[in-house]
């Protein structure tokens, strides 16, 4: 859990505006609700080498990136830091292709938590299956604990072996996405098909949560935000893919109480209270790891449990055990219209024999009370209804 510059500066970063995100985070009580990683994307570090060594860009980072290292350390943060799996990253600086060991080693002394691993720039027949496990494996060698988040674009279907040959924490899936409805429903539709790969400390990963601002400019696209629909929904399946929470927002630009659409100088107060609800953290953050997949959808009424994977409707019932027992489940409306879904407990919680589960509210933060064999709900347009299920006795039933 954490922030990224990269939808909000692209490579306009400098280590002040760094610092004033990270404040912000701290600030907003982020940083305590598990948010802790600063992740600084491509173009940190400078075009050339110097002694054979990436170094930062030094008008963005006069102060160095140890520096950084420490005020993130001493503030209760870990600093992320980016390079690329070939000879330049995507936007032309140095690369580390052929360089993994020094460059782990450099990171490992600045005190960096988290290398995001990209595949620009890469010769002409490279094996991903070489250079990837190459990095995670200098990476290990620094014994420093240094998160791998590899970021091969899913070409090679890094879930199938990202995590035993690389030795990485989290893959992305895929490409890149834009923070528009329908492309982060695209994009989560592509990581959902590796729930099966998902496991604790090693994650699918489909792009960060990048709400509020136009893409790169670090200011809002006016009136066309997500709605507080999408923005449910978003991180409703970042939430129960159990996938990386890495925001994209720019926290140091001011939050305000708007309604959608009606304030350029700002961002709705609404984002952060969606990113900061702490049951839908929890869920997230459950030591099972098991991700969530569609598991019914209108398209196809008929699924059972153990089909792997569930073709896509207008209407859809996500859900995935937790640790204690009780199961996730995201009600998702792609449709246009308000809708009711329906959840079936036999198919989403077959181990509960008495067909009474206690449904809770996760959006709201309250209990629904205790339903016999399913339950429903109306759901709005492109809107996703998080709901944490518990199994209950006979007698519970009101
Ligand atoms: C690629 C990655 C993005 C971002 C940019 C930086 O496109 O997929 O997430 O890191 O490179 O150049």
């Amino acid at each position: 859990m954490g922030w990224s510059s990269w939808s909000v500066y692209g490579c306009d970063i400098h280590e002040d505006s760094i610092k004033q995100q990270a404040e912000a985070i701290v600030n907003l009580g982020l940083r305590d609700l598990g948010y802790t990683y600063i992740d600084i994307d491509d173009c940190w570090m400078s075009y050339e080498r110097s002694n054979g060594r990436q170094t930062a860009n030094a008008t963005l980072f006069p102060s160095g990136i140890g520096q950084l290292s420490t005020w993130l350390h001493q503030r209760g943060l870990k600093l992320g830091l980016y390079s690329d799996a070939g000879s330049a990253t995507c936007q032309g600086r140095a690369g580390s292709l052929g360089f993994e060991e020094v460059d782990a080693e450099t990171y490992a002394s600045w005190g960096v938590d988290l290398l995001k691993y990209d595949t620009c720039n890469q010769p002409p027949g490279t094996d991903p299956k070489l250079v990837y496990p190459k990095m995670g494996r200098a990476l290990n060698a620094t014994g420093r604990d240094i998160w791998y988040m590899m970021c091969e674009w899913g070409h090679d279907d890094p879930a199938g072996w990202a995590g035993q040959l690389a030795l990485a924490n989290s893959w992305r899936t895929g490409n890149d996405l834009m923070p528009l409805y329908p492309s982060f429903a695209d994009v989560a539709e592509n990581n959902a098909r590796w729930w099966q790969h998902a496991r604790p400390g090693q994650y699918n990963d489909p792009d960060t949560l990048a709400m509020g601002f136009e893409f790169g400019t670090a200011a809002p696209l006016d009136g066309n935000m997500l709605t507080l629909a999408e923005t449910r929904l978003y991180f409703g399946l970042w939430v129960i893919m159990k996938a990386p929470l890495v925001l994209s927002v720019n926290f140091a630009r001011e939050v305000r109480q708007v309604p959608h659409g009606q304030d350029s100088a700002s961002w709705p107060r609404w984002i952060l209270d969606i990113v900061s609800n702490r049951e839908a953290i929890a869920i997230n953050q459950d030591p099972l790891s098991a991700q969530a997949h569609r598991l019914w959808s209108d398209a196809s009424n008929n699924s059972s449990p153990s089909a792997v994977f569930v073709p896509p409707g207008r209407l859809e019932v996500w859900s995935g055990p937790l640790a204690d027992g009780d199961v996730a489940l995201l009600l998702v409306n792609k449709g246009d219209n308000l809708s009711l879904i329906n959840a079936s407990f036999a198919l989403h919680a077959p181990r509960c024999a008495s067909r009474h589960m206690r449904v809770r509210d996760v959006w709201g933060q309250r209990s629904y009370g205790v339903y016999n064999v399913s339950f429903g709900l109306k759901v709005a347009p492109h809107d996703g209804e998080l709901l944490r299920c518990s199994c209950a006795s006979l007698r519970s039933y009101r």
